[in-house]
């Protein structure tokens, strides 16, 4: 692949299998760049007998030579990154301020943010989002908030008196619903003690990437799904950035046209996770049961079992429209392998009004009130996990393939056939 600025999406809830399409291109860039979320992504990337969770860490860290950069729109937890970083150099991956770096402006998520989205979500009851409960949404309201910490404030040690106004602010709502406080003194104890080794990795590489944009090949990695995008996606059971194309577009001033590439990736099925409207979602039972146990659908985040569906047609086609995908990774087929049929929603019908509808309807309000429709195609019957070359990809798996191409007007340039880095066809 010879692009020189290209990004890979997710194009549904996240857990699309972004974190192998990274990986698998990731070896052509000079830098990658995650451009949004924290951690509550979980990016599994499958090297042998390895199964490497990223989480804040872009999928470039397992190849030395690369430059990741965490961008300045990400929330950065604390805590939680020094120990995934310690992690993965356990396990043997070179990581150093030479090919890791965190952004100055990004915002840091603290232990009171985690408490307050795990609070939220528990008065809330029954009309929670279903967070990853890693703090994300009170540490993006800090940003707009223009509250809160960044990098730069602990770098230039003045973090202290902004830290403890919030963590007052938490306490006096942690008494009020009998939540346990935070001890400001053991949270300053624990940054004073972490913060020489996190530091280290904190550096002023703006200057240097909107310079390398002639001359460095560089891949944007988005996290989370462009259906979780706070702006375009199924409001109010979103994240809170911008997983569109749109967030890099923002941070980095660019635009479309600069783009070689905006690879879109989609499993072949869909997962949500968390709560929200999900017209193709199977009900438990046994074809449920086949997806999710072939499919591995369990959170690499946090464990939860994923809601499992058909491929939506309306949605995908809405989403590859408004990020500019050009081309489309399609991954986990092979999981499909011992179905005798494979459903894709081409339309929906209104319950009340009856009526068809054949776009995506948008925002959670709306998707409530659609039932999804469906063309089915033969299934395929036979093995094509591990699968390497195009040719032995099975005639009705190569139907299905064409036949989302041409619904999307996009071609597909990488399907994934397992969880290992080489079962990949690139057509
Ligand atoms: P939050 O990002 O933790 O605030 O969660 C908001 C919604 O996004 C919830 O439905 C989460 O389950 C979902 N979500 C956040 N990150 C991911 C991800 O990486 N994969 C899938 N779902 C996610």
């Amino acid at each position: 692949m010879s692009k020189k600025i290209c990004a890979v999406l997710g194009l549904s809830w996240g857990d699309e299998g972004k974190g192998k399409i990274c990986d698998a291109i990731a070896k052509n860039f000079d830098i990658v760049i995650r451009f949004n979320g924290g951690g509550n992504a979980g990016h599994t990337i499958v090297v042998g007998e390895n199964v490497f969770k990223l989480h804040h860490i872009p999928s470039g860290i397992l190849y030395p030579q690369i430059k990741n950069v965490i961008g300045r729109k990400c929330v950065v937890d604390f805590f939680d990154v020094i120990d995934e970083i310690k992690s993965l150099q356990q396990n043997g991956i070179e990581i150093s301020p030479k090919n890791l770096a965190f952004s100055y402006d990004s915002q840091i998520v603290f232990p009171h943010h985690k408490k307050i989205d795990i609070m939220r979500e528990n008065i809330r009851g029954k009309q929670k989002i279903g967070t990853t409960g890693r703090g994300i949404g009170p540490a993006y309201s800090d940003f707009i908030s223009r509250v809160g910490v960044t990098f730069k404030d602990i770098l230039e040690n003045n973090y202290k008196e902004k830290l403890q106004v919030e963590v007052k602010i938490f306490n006096s709502i942690a008494r009020e619903f009998f939540e346990e406080e935070i001890k400001i003194l053991d949270v300053f104890n624990r940054i004073e003690e972490n913060k020489k080794f996190l530091l280290s990795f904190v550096q002023d590489c703006y200057e240097e990437i909107f310079e390398s944009f002639s001359s460095k090949k560089i891949m944007f990695e988005g996290a989370q799904g462009l259906l979780l995008d706070s702006y375009f996606g199924t409001r109010p059971f979103v994240s809170s950035s911008l997983s569109s194309i749109h967030g890099a577009l923002l941070d980095f001033g660019l635009s479309f046209s600069d783009f070689d590439e905006i690879i879109g990736v989609t499993k072949l099925y869909t997962t949500r996770v968390g709560s929200g409207s999900f017209p193709t979602e199977l009900e438990d039972g046994e074809l449920k049961n086949i997806i999710q146990t072939r499919g591995n659908e369990f959170g690499a985040t946090t464990g939860r079992a994923r809601r499992c569906g058909w491929l939506d047609l309306c949605a995908l086609k809405s989403v590859v429209k408004v990020n500019g995908v050009t081309s489309l990774a399609i991954t986990k087929s092979d999981v499909l392998d011992v179905l005798s049929e494979v459903k894709i929603c081409t339309s929906y019908t209104n319950k009340i009004s009856k009526k068809e509808i054949p776009f995506y309807p948008g925002s959670d309000e709306n998707l409530k009130n659609v039932e999804a429709n469906y063309i089915t195609f033969e299934g395929w019957k036979t093995k094509t996990e591990g699968l390497k070359t195009k040719t032995e990809i099975p005639a009705q798996l190569q139907t299905i393939f064409n036949f989302i191409s041409e619904s999307t007007n996009t071609k597909t340039s990488i399907v994934s056939t397992g969880f290992q880095r080489e079962d990949l066809i690139f057509l």
